[in-house]
């Protein structure tokens, strides 16, 4: 009885309930991170000093030298120019950076950091100097505590914050790693803000590379403090040590944001320590996993495998997407993980790595890769550089022990529509072209900028949906080969006078078929109603013409209903038992062989018209349409309609079956306690069926209407 207000936020809050249950269940417990920490990872701010909007790429010497003599300023200028000569520069290599031992144990009497001068006899910012003449940056190392990590015990930054910051900008220093050693026990976070703020402080743009090791879960607090922080121990140059990292490394996709990246440490690739093919593996897991890609090994004595792999552009593309998603584990049964990782195209870079000793087929899907459902993909294999065409979303490799097979999987045809109705003005064009102003959907043409039409009218009738052109108009959907039929009312609008003798054509074709057409109509002659038959189609193109008229006149496609995919199965259905395609109830859900209960799903009662009792059917409250798709497969419909016995001799409503929008069976007014009246709706070749009630006009207290026993019956 709608005199209560509706009772919306009890059902919204339980269902806002179950939701949160779904995803505590489901989604946390594969990712194996706290609940509260990966509720708070989308909404974290990333540090915003512009930099590393995608993972920083560059070289640091530790991997390779540790702190043994060759660690100098002959090395270093060699990188720089390797990083120009070998096109590491180009492939987007960046950063040229000291790590520890740079420095003298003893700072000066001013208190200031003194470069080694055996190491660099002309002083750092000689070598930053040198750095940036190649147009390339230039980073250094410190420790946040009072010593470095190197057992020489280079001094820290520890409460020399300011004083160290400005030192380095004075120099050029681009990129500052601050590391954990020798910290004192003060909490990190205070020791890393403290940094971050010195170099604020400085007004120069540096990169802040937290090493903290993952001590204190940095990707929690890190974000808007530096731009990455080690999530991890150090690396070391072997499977197992790299293998362990990056399954660490792997459960924190959800903090990588631009700005703000998990580093794993930097890279071991060339280092010896494993094969070529174990190196590829390590890459492809950096790069879907957008971690900061540092160069660790001496290029100066680089082999050519090794120069392959760290200058793979299609590799680096995955780790510099501009999207900056790190990838996620969706698979890793038996040792076989695979990981996807979205891209800012639409695509996904898809790594399968085989981490046992013998060689594996790996294999995962479109699906399973988040973007299932286009008729075909690209699928590029990154390390070969061949691209195939793959029908059924299928991705698979044979990959040798150790090794990873990486792809970037794209959705090359567009997704088929799902079985429905549609609106062809809720849909996305896939081209369109209009000979004033563009093309509006749902208003007529204005003949200028976007929006400035009116209701589409034809002769006095006016149509909510539909689009609005003027003659040259030419537009394209990709349709996939679901599609059926379109039905369109078309004609020239009511802002072009009447009396105006242009004319407009109307052409439906189905790829390059005409499947119907117009022929010419005039303003105030009214809608021209047209059904396309586009089985089989995959494009659906529309054009408006208007033969020997120098002026364009507005052509309104009206009411433009798509129908997709098949309809119910052949034979007899109690319409309860389908699902509806949309609905409409002024008071609660609409109820399946209930009345309507005006509020819960599931509260009306068992259904009764003036004393007949039904088991099957519809509970509805006025104003309301239930919507089902048919496909055009349908003859008709019968159904007993009336007022519900549970509201006596109150209510009153009017129902109206409808056919693609046209009235084929009504009612007239019934009220409470009257008998029920049968309908008989005839519906061959319908896509769209509708089920209407209104208030018959005296406003909807007490419109309790059922659809008794209402029977579908399809060939
Ligand atoms: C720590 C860091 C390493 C390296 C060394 C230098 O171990 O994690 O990456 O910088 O210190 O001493």
């Amino acid at each position: 009885m709608a005199l209560i207000p509706h009772r919306l936020a009890p059902r919204l809050t339980a269902s806002l309930g179950s939701l949160a249950l779904l995803f505590g269940g489901g989604a946390l417990a594969t990712l194996g991170v706290t609940a509260v920490g990966v509720a708070a990872a989308p909404s974290a701010q990333a540090l915003q000093n512009t930099l590393a909007r995608t993972p920083q790429m560059g070289f640091n010497n530790w991997n390779s030298t540790h702190c043994r003599a060759e660690f100098n300023e002959d090395m270093v200028k060699g990188i720089a120019d390797l990083f120009v000569s070998k096109g590491l520069k180009d492939a987007g290599y960046t950063y040229v950076n000291l790590d520890d031992c740079w420095a003298l144990p003893q700072r000066d009497a001013s208190g200031n950091l003194v470069p080694d001068p055996v190491r660099f006899p002309h002083g750092i910012k000689a070598v930053a100097d040198y750095v940036h003449s190649k147009d390339l940056k230039f980073g250094l190392y410190s420790s946040a505590g009072t010593k470095t990590c190197d057992t020489k015990g280079f001094p820290g930054g520890l409460g020399h914050e300011q004083q160290d910051a400005n030192l380095w900008a004075s120099w050029g220093v681009d990129y500052l790693k601050y590391d954990n050693c020798n910290n004192q026990g003060v909490d990190a976070q205070q020791r890393y803000r403290a940094m971050g703020d010195a170099l604020k402080n400085t007004g120069r743009d540096i990169l802040y590379s937290i090493c903290e090791w993952g001590s204190s879960q940095p990707q929690t607090w890190a974000r808007d403090v530096g731009n990455s922080w080690r999530t991890t121990g150090d690396i070391s140059d072997s499977w197992n040590s790299m293998l362990g990292i990056a399954h660490a490394n792997q459960a924190l996709a959800p903090y990588a944001q631009p700005g703000a990246w998990n580093d794993p440490d930097m890279l071991e690739v060339g280092n010896g320590g494993m094969t070529d093919t174990e190196y590829r593996t390590h890459f492809s897991l950096w790069a879907e996993m957008a971690s900061p890609l540092l160069i660790g090994s001496d290029l100066r004595t680089a082999t050519p495998a090794t120069m392959e792999i760290l200058t793979n552009k299609d590799v680096i593309a995955v780790d510099q997407d501009p999207l900056g998603r790190q990838g996620t584990v969706i698979s890793s049964a038996g040792g076989l993980v695979v990981m996807s990782k979205p891209l800012a195209d639409g695509s996904r870079a898809v790594t399968l790595t085989n981490e046992t000793d013998t060689a594996q087929t790996v294999a995962t899907t479109a699906q399973a890769a988040g973007i299932g459902g286009a008729r075909s993909y690209t699928l590029k294999d990154l390390w070969s550089h061949r691209s195939t065409t793959v029908r059924d979303g299928a991705v698979s490799a044979q990959v040798p022990p150790h090794g990873t097979a990486m792809f970037r999987l794209t959705p090359s045809e567009a997704t088929d529509l799902p079985a429905g109705a549609y609106q062809l003005s809720d849909r996305a064009w896939s081209k369109a072209q209009n000979a004033t102003g563009p093309v509006e959907r749902d208003h007529s043409n204005g003949g200028g900028a976007s929006g400035d039409g009116r209701a589409l009218s034809l002769n006095g009738t006016t149509y909510p949906k539909g689009l609005g052109t003027s003659t040259g108009s030419d537009i394209t959907y990709y349709l996939g080969r679901t599609c059926k039929n379109l039905t369109v009312s078309v004609g020239v609008d009511d802002e072009t006078a009447a009396g105006d003798d242009s004319a407009a054509t109307f052409r439906i074709y189905r790829d390059s078929t005409v499947v119907a057409d117009s022929g010419p109509r005039t303003a105030g002659q009214g809608p021209l109603k047209l059904s396309a038959d586009l089985t089989d189609g995959e494009n659906l193109r529309l054009t408006a013409t208007s033969p020997g008229s120098a002026h364009h006149v507005h052509a309104d496609w009206a009411d433009a209903r798509l129908a997709c995919g098949d309809g119910p199965k052949a034979g007899e259905h109690a319409l309860s038992d389908l699902a509806w395609s949309g609905s409409t109830n002024a008071w609660g859900p609409v109820e399946k062989d209930t009345s309507n209960g005006e509020y819960a799903a599931g509260d009306g009662r068992p259904i009764s018209i003036g004393g007949t009792a039904y088991a099957k059917g519809l509970g509805v409250h006025a104003p309301s349409t239930v919507t089902y798709y048919l496909g055009g497969t349908c003859t008709s419909l019968t159904t007993d309609v009336g007022v519900d016995d549970e509201v006596g001799r109150h209510g009153t409503v009017d129902f109206t079956v409808l056919a693609d929008g046209v009235a084929v069976a009504h009612s007239g007014t019934a009220i409470g306690g009257d008998a029920p009246v049968r309908l008989t709706a005839p519906l061959t070749g319908a896509h769209e069926l509708t089920l209407q009630v209104t208030d018959a006009g005296d406003g909807n207290t007490y419109d309790h209407a059922d659809w008794a026993d209402p029977v579908l019956t399809c060939a």
